[in-house]
This record gives C-alpha cells, structure tokens and sequence, in this order.
C-alpha cells in the first residue's frame, strides 16, 4: 500500500504537468566574461512553469548575453542552468527545445510564411499530414491565414513579426525567448502585438522570458521582471512591487520617475523614521530594512506620492512652487523644497480646481511612511 506522502507526490506531479506545458528555469550562479569584461556577475533565478518574466535594464547591461546563455548559443564562464530540473549545459541550442524570437526577425527570405513556419516542423521529420495541419493551426492563432503564399518581404513589420512567433510556436517549445521582439514596430501595433503574444502564450502555458529596455512595456506584460544593470540583477519581483518597493536606487529610478532626496536620520516615530531633508523640513518615512543612527541616506519617492497642503502638518516640508505644468489628467509641479532640492510632484486634475503658482508656498508631506524608499547614500 503507498503511504499518503507517496500518494499525495504522484497527485501533485499529473496535476502540475497537466496545467502547466512550459518549464521551470533555474539559473544558479552565472557568469561571463568577453574576455576581461565581466558582462554576467552571479546571476540567480527562479523561474516557474508557465511564467512570464521580462529581463529590463538599459543597453548593454547583459540582457542579450544572458539569453543567449539559456538559450545555448553561448557557453557561460561558469554557473547552473537547469530547465524542468534537469541540467542543460551539455545540450546544444536545438537539443534545449527553446523557441527564440530576435529583434530583427529572421525569417527566411527566399521561404513563403507557409514554409517559414513549416521548417521546424520538418527539421524534426515530422510526417506531412501532421506538418500541414501545425501551420494551419498556427497560422490561424497569429491570424495570417490567408498571406500564408507571401514572402516576408511583401509583408508588413508587424506581420513578419508574427510569422516568427508563429514559427518560434509551431515546434511546441516549452521555453520561448524573446529578444526585443517588439523596438522595431511603431507604437499602436506594439501594443497590439504585446497583448497577442501574452494571449498566446499564456493559452499554450508556455513559459516566457523577454528581454526588454522599455520598463512599461515589461510592467504592463510580466508576472515579474528582473531589472538589471551592468551584469547584475538588483530586482526579481512582481512589476506593482518594483514600482512601490524599489530595492535600490536604480531600480527607482529606472522604473517610472523618482525623486531622490539626500536625508538624514534624526529621530524614531513608533516603528517610523524620522528624517530631515539638510536646510529643510521633516518627513516621518517607513524602511524595509533597518537604518542606522545619523545615517545619510536617499529617499526615493514617487511624484505622486507627495501630497500638497495648504498648512504645514507634523511632518512636512515648506516648500515654493517653481514651475506648475498642466499635463491633462495630472498637474506636474517643480517644487523647491530646499535651498538645494527640488522635487516633482504630481497631482490628479480636478475640473474647476485652480492652478498653483511660481513662488506660492506651499507644505509638502508624503501620502503615506510607506509611499517611499529609504537607501544608503552609495547604493
Ligand atoms: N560577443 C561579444 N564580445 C565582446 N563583448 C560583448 C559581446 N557581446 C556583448 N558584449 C558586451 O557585453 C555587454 C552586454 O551586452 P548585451 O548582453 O548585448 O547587452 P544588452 O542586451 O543588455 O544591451 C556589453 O558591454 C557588450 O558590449
Ligand atoms: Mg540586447
């Protein structure tokens, strides 16, 4: 008879393999180097079936190196892959069963969409009747059905982008990489085409990594991004925690505008801190970690994190209105705060609301201890 501990495994194991199709990817250590440069330094991730992630960061901070590293195409200087939980550093590119969608398509030129999509298909012999009904059914996910006889050159950006999903898609990879698919299309049909790739891959249950510049583009389509810079990741977390619990000073101010404040610690408010911006007021702010006493230190806050008061509150700063920018939907304020500080601050229009001045004065607070991040000054 099986003990309940070997029942309740099995059980677990059909469940998880019927719901999710794509793999688990754990990267433990990774490191590269061209040469001196070091491009990767420790990179650590866990990635879950059916995952969507997005690695942002700026230009030439490792994101493509990195995926060429999942992918095969390049051999890391050291460190762990491990797809499904079964090491893959031995595997080529082909043998890892990854589809990959790059910037500029590759697609290719002498083939027709039909034939592009097929070739994968047919690289794994598969038989002919089985061919032809895959790229049917592809063709009719990414809706292309009837340019199916064109040659990528008679198609449009976005189209022969499609055609690539499509063909990255056809080979049911369990694990699909995207490289910038999108920097190449113009605004509306990017957006159009974020929603269709997540749409299609969250119906296959294909887990995703994409790598990306463009921080809404990552916020808006991941279930959790990675923000790196220079090699190393400082962020591995859901796009709402990153925007309100920036874990470092890049990653506020990469990710939507930040304010950064030098402060000093100068007192405690039940489990608050109580820091004054130098020739300023005081603000009463929460940390995620512990400060040390008469510490300098940042704090990061959002512009619409700041609230205006027409009177100063316990913990306030008095501040001038430098610069008042009707943006629509939000006012944009520069606010002096300081002798040497200014900051942003944005407030929701309210119809029939008048407009602050240059030179009113005004108090500044912070919408809440948490809508703000306290960091070292060198971070
Ligand atoms: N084949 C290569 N040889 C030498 N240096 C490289 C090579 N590929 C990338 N690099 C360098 O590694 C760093 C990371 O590059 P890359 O991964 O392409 O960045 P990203 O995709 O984030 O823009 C950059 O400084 C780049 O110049
Ligand atoms: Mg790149």
């Amino acid at each position: 008879m099986k003990s309940v501990e070997q029942v309740r495994s099995v059980d677990t194991s059909a469940l998880v393999s019927e719901i999710d199709s794509g793999n688990s990817l754990v990267l433990e250590q990774i490191v590269h180097r061209f040469g001196e440069m070091v491009a990767l330094k420790d990179i650590n991730l866990n990635i879950q079936p059916g995952e969507f992630v997005s690695l942002l960061g700026p230009s030439g901070c490792g994101k493509t190196t990195l995926l060429r590293i999942i992918s095969g195409f390049l051999k890391p200087s050291s460190g762990k892959i491990l797809l499904d939980g079964r090491s893959v550093e031995t595997l080529s590119a082909s043998q890892r069963g990854v589809g990959i969608v790059f910037q500029n398509y590759a697609l290719f030129p002498h083939m027709t969409v039909w034939d592009n999509i097929a070739y994968g298909l047919r690289a794994k012999r598969m038989p002919n009747a089985s061919v032809n009904s895959k790229v049917g059914e592809m063709l009719e996910l990414v809706q292309l059905g009837h340019l199916a006889k064109r040659y990528p050159s008679e198609l449009s950006g976005g189209q022969q982008q499609r055609v690539a999903i499509a063909r990255a898609l056809a080979v049911e990879p369990k694990l699909m990489l995207l490289d910038e698919p999108f920097s190449a299309l113009d605004k509306n049909l990017r957006l159009d085409m974020q929603i269709e790739i997540r749409r299609l891959l969250s119906k296959q249950g294909v887990t995703a990594i994409l790598v990306t510049h463009d921080q809404e583009e990552a916020m808006s389509m991941s279930d959790r991004i990675a923000v790196m810079s220079q090699g190393e990741i400082h962020q591995f977390d859901t796009p709402s925690q990153i925007y309100d619990q920036p874990a470092t000073k890049f990653v506020s101010t990469f990710v939507g505008t930040c304010n950064l404040l030098p402060v000093t610690l100068v007192g405690r408010e039940t489990s608050d801190y109580v820091v004054q911006v130098p020739g300023g007021g005081h603000l009463q702010v929460a940390s995620q970690t512990p400060i040390q006493p008469a510490s300098d230190l940042l704090l990061a806050v959002r512009p619409e994190n700041l609230r205006i008061q027409a009177q100063p509150t316990v913990y306030s700063l008095s501040s001038t209105v430098e610069m008042c920018l009707p943006l629509g939907a939000v006012t944009a304020y520069e606010v002096q705060v300081s002798p040497d500080t200014k900051v942003k601050v944005t407030q929701p229009r309210v119809p029939g609301t008048r407009l602050l001045e240059k030179g009113q004065q005004i108090y500044l607070e912070l919408a809440s201890p948490h809508a703000c991040s306290l960091f070292p000054t060198v971070s």
